[in-house]
């Protein structure tokens, strides 16, 4: 059986996270939180400010420490391992708050995502590959920290993808681009979906790049998994909208 099969079939799951906590002090960043993704989803992962997403991203990749639970990673214990080995396994994210080496040129920006695997010059020669499919070739040469936040964002995503991710965790990559922009980058990540077999979670709160690109949406809220299930259901879920949606929306609009 193959492993898409098998995941089908319900056996093995491409990411399995079970009771995964995480605490600061006396606050409960993410709570008891469990679910599991197969291979080509694309599962989004929303929530109010502070519910405890980028935490929960920062668990996965090896950042934080989870207190409680597992991570299963294509049949692979990662919970707790370091953030290079994780990455090597192929999950790697996004930073919100974009850290990129502001003296840097962008090329050589991206160009450190693909030192984990490889050789100096075949990293620029993936490189320039991905910051080209990201649409941001033109700029390679500028100083990174020239660039205006939205370009910085895709500049993160080709970093990420020069990593050679089997799962890519977004963090609001999509923030500040206007719809072109943001319509471009959709597409950027069904196609890498589609050809390349990529996995994503992606955290986002502009509700029309959600609905249109996930097939399967979470709801966090105060660390604690809310609701899980497609757009619609969610987009109606009257706990979701309580907590976060304030109101139900339209999930036909296409990208
Ligand atoms: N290193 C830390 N030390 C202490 N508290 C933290 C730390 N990181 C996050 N928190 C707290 O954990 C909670 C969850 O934060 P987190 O950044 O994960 O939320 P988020 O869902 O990503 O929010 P946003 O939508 O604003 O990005 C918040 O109350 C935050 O203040
Ligand atoms: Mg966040």
């Amino acid at each position: 059986m193959s492993d898409v099969t098998k995941e089908k079939a319900g056996g093995v799951k491409f990411l399995e996270v079970s009771h995964v906590t995480r605490r600061f002090g006396g606050l409960t960043a993410v709570n008891d939180v469990s679910f599991s993704v197969n291979r080509g989803d694309i599962i989004g992962l929303i929530g109010p400010n502070g519910a405890g997403k980028t935490t929960l991203f920062n668990l996965l990749v090896g950042l934080t420490k989870p207190n409680q639970g597992q991570v299963v990673l294509d049949g692979v214990s990662i919970g707790g391992s370091k953030p290079s080995r994780i990455a090597t396994a192929g999950m790697t994210k996004t930073f919100q708050n974009v850290a990129l080496f502001a003296e840097m040129t962008v090329l050589d920006n991206v160009l450190v995502g693909g030192l984990l695997r490889h050789s100096v010059e075949d990293a620029r020669a993936l490189a320039e590959k991905n910051l080209a499919r990201v649409g941001l070739a033109a700029i390679a040469g500028k100083k990174a920290g020239d660039l205006s936040f939205p370009e910085r964002a895709r500049v993160e995503m080709a970093r990420a993808l020069c990593t050679g991710p089997k799962l890519l965790l977004l963090d609001e990559v999509m923030a500040a681009l206007n719809e072109t922009e943001m319509d471009a980058l959709l597409e950027l990540i069904r196609s890498l979906r589609d050809n390349e077999g990529l996995t994503f979670i992606v955290v986002e709160h502009h509700m029309r790049a959600i609905m249109n690109l996930c097939n399967r949406i979470i709801v966090l809220c105060f660390g604690q998994k809310i609701a899980e299930g497609t757009p619609a259901d969610i987009a109606s879920d009257p706990a979701v909208i309580d907590a976060y949606l304030g109101s139900s929306i339209d999930t036909e609009v296409s990208a």
